[in-house]
């Protein structure tokens, strides 16, 4: 089906793009109002135990430095929601890298220097790191509906035994960090009792309501801006320590505070990748039709806040079976708090599945896109529902004649070029369509011009630009009449940006709006506008978040080809191509860039992002981009990102699903299925580093 950009404001540019380039966008640590402090805070360097003393003597001493703030002085907050917010309370230190102290100075220098200089005496206790799916602490948590964690159909162990093709196998993923090009920042500022904040979030609103909240402050009380946004995957969708400790030194100071976190404190405190331990078992008759699938995914949690890597979530929804089960085990460990990093759950659930797919093929001797062929379905295996629309068998079919799929060899170790093995590979990618309410209101101005606003936030995703054709297509008016107002929480409510949801959530609010106001303007039709215009407000509340009959996913497949070097054992990829059926497809600039980033992020994933727990300090070992690779340009020679027209009426009414996620999903299995196919050999644990290789 060919693709659609001849709609008005399909291929529309970035609205800031200009400002981008030309610097004058402005992100969290850029805003420096009159009088503004720094801060930089100390991180614990025991990974279990209790802050004794605090000696801040030297700190206090050194010129500049203004104040040091730790549990014993810091103001006190409400308790929050999160614990890992509940910083500078006690001295509680649950993990290594937990805040216990932290330094405000007249410049960025001073309280660096001054952080360095605070001693910190612990009591230190018997940590445990170790991940393993047998711990004795490990359990089957709660999934986000409140549903367990373990879900079964029939009996699958039986099904299993009694399977003529079996492949019983286990992955592991390590643990991985989010690294935004932007790292967490925020600037706090109290004036006449009402707090100020730029903050570097994916949601703006959450962040008011938290500090509010915390402060105990009514939410008018409060404004969060985060106009501009250099990334977050998933690390900025919660409020994180750093804006708590702006806030907190702001008010304990009397003066405006910057705190821009130093990149090597990331890791541990804005929530990473839990590391996971998969066994798939898949059983199948001869023909490939699955009769058992049974997926286990164990992942760290910390002690103080749960978190599921939910790996097995993404086997619910692909391969009908007529016995499953899927299971989730938390190990609460002496671990930073893990959290949410693009596709959550679906990134390494999906490399597991669609691996064990593969070696399933193998075992059938069927090609691996006709054993994905043979196990389509028009419903959810899990639930039942019929899906809203699938076109996973359409993203395989046009993925395969794109990349030239056909004629391969399915032979492993088949084709050479000198020193080089070549292979490729495929992997199908689910991502679920999650909408949230939002709030939304449009203005006419006199001039004939439009403005929206809704706090939405643009990550980078280019999300003030994709609104603008859904409220001009609403409006019936051209694009360059209209404007979008995004990034503060004193605009109209809205999610944050993540889950993939942004775009539907948001851009149905700015539908509604629109839609009201192009009727308000068709009744007074002639009529001069008065000054400040015409207004129309929208809330989709109770109509986003409805239930649906229907199961909705986005699908997609990717392809990869690879080459190892038999002398060095390095992985590189060729050519990555991905086929997405994502619904309508609003802005294909915007589009084509998410689902490349996110190719990029699993090409990543397969081959270089990894961190290491350190089982003798309780941390990460590599926490700054030095140590933790990921791709740059030389690493992605080719990706191409193509998508499906699809009609999909059960929605909302721009009928889009979410993009930003689903192309991290297939793409490490596509990568690691084309090593095997390039050497014969099948790695299970990520990621293909030359050493694992050789
Ligand atoms: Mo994304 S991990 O939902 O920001």
């Amino acid at each position: 089906m060919p693709q659609t950009a001849d709609a008005p404001g399909a291929d529309l540019e970035r609205r800031e793009g200009t400002d981008k380039v030309l610097g004058s966008a402005r992100y969290a640590a850029e805003h420096t109002p009159e009088g503004c402090a720094y801060a930089w805070p100390v991180a614990a360097t025991v990974a279990r135990g209790e802050v004794r003393t605090v000696d801040d003597a030297a700190a206090l001493a050194l010129p500049g430095v203004v104040s040091v703030l730790h549990h014993r002085n810091a103001p006190r907050l409400a308790e929050p929601d999160d614990a890992t917010l509940a910083v500078l309370q006690d001295a509680r230190v649950p993990h290594r890298g937990w805040y216990v102290a932290l330094v405000v100075a007249d410049t960025l220098e001073a309280a660096r220097e001054g952080a360095a200089t605070v001693r910190v005496t612990y009591a230190e206790e018997p940590f445990d790191v170790t991940l393993r799916a047998e711990h004795p602490d490990a359990y089957v948590p709660e999934d986000s509906d409140g549903t367990s964690g373990e879900h079964v159909r029939g009996d699958a162990e039986a099904a299993f035994a009694a399977a003529p093709v079996r492949v019983d196998t286990g992955y592991r993923v390590p643990p991985l960090h989010n690294h935004p090009m932007e790292p967490h920042a925020a600037t706090a500022h109290w004036q006449d009792g009402h707090l100020r904040v730029y903050d570097s979030s994916q949601g703006a609103t959450t962040v008011r309501d938290t500090l509010a909240g915390l402060f105990g402050l009514r939410k008018e009380q409060v404004t969060v801006v985060s106009e501009h946004v250099g990334g977050g995957f998933g690390s900025k969708g919660t409020p994180r320590p750093h804006v708590v400790l702006a806030a907190m030194a702001a008010r304990a100071t009397g003066r405006p505070v910057k705190l821009a976190l130093p990149r090597r404190q990331l890791p541990a405190v804005v929530g990473h990748r839990a590391p996971t331990l998969h066994r798939v078992r898949l059983g199948a008759g001869t023909d490939g039709t699955l009769t058992s699938v049974i997926h286990e995914v164990s992942a760290h949690t910390s002690r103080i806040k749960e978190f599921m890597e939910t790996g097995a979530a993404a086997t619910r929804v692909m391969y009908p079976s007529p016995h499953a089960r899927t299971t989730h085990r938390a190990v609460p460990l002496d671990v930073p708090s893990p959290s949410w990093m693009r596709a959550p759950g679906e990134a390494p659930g999906m490399y597991a599945l669609e691996s064990a797919m593969d070696e399933l093929a193998q075992a059938l001797d069927i090609d691996p896109v006709e054993l994905r062929l043979r196990n389509d379905t028009r419903h959810e295996p899990d639930s039942g529902k019929p899906f809203s629309s699938r076109h996973l068998a359409e993203c395989l079919r046009e993925g395969a004649r794109r990349f030239g799929w056909a004629g391969r060899d399915p032979r492993p170790r088949t084709r050479r070029e000198g020193p080089l093995l070549v292979g490729s590979g495929v992997a199908a990618a689910t991502y679920p369509v999650v909408v949230a309410p939002s709030r939304a209101s449009v203005q006419a101005c006199p001039d004939g011009t439009f403005v929206v606003r809704i706090n939405a936030t643009d990550i980078g995703t280019g999300a003030r630009t994709v609104l603008v054709p859904v409220a001009a297509d609403a409006l019936g008016v051209p694009v360059e009449r209209v404007r979008t107002e995004i990034g503060s929480s004193d605009l109209p409510s809205a999610p944050l940006a993540g889950g993939s949801s942004g775009t539907a959530s948001w851009g149905w609010a700015v539908h509604e709006a629109c839609t009201a106001l192009a009727g308000r303007l068709a009744e007074q039709r002639g009529q001069q506008l008065p000054p400040e215009g015409v207004s129309a407000t929208a809330d989709t509340a109770g109509r986003a978040d409805a239930d649906s009959d229907y199961a909705r996913h986005a699908f997609g497949a990717h392809f990869a080809e690879v080459t190892v070097d038999t002398v060095s054992g390095e992985v590189r990829v060729r050519r990555l191509l991905g086929v997405y059926a994502a619904g309508r497809i609003l802005n294909s600039r915007t589009a084509r860039s998410q689902f490349v980033g996110a190719m990029t992020m699993g090409l990543g994933m397969a081959l270089m992002e990894h961190s290491t727990m350190d089982g003798a300090f309780g941390d990460f070992a590599e926490t700054d981009l030095a140590s933790y690779h990921v791709p740059v340009h030389a690493d992605v020679p080719s990706i191409e990102a193509h998508w499906i027209e699809e009609d999909d009426p059960h929605l909302n009414p721009m009928g889009s699903k979410g993009i930003g996620e689903i192309g991290i999903v297939g793409t490490a299995a596509a990568i690691g299925n084309a090593v095997h196919h390039a050497t014969g050999v099948r790695l299970r644990e990520l990621p293909l580093t030359p050493d694992r290789v050789l």
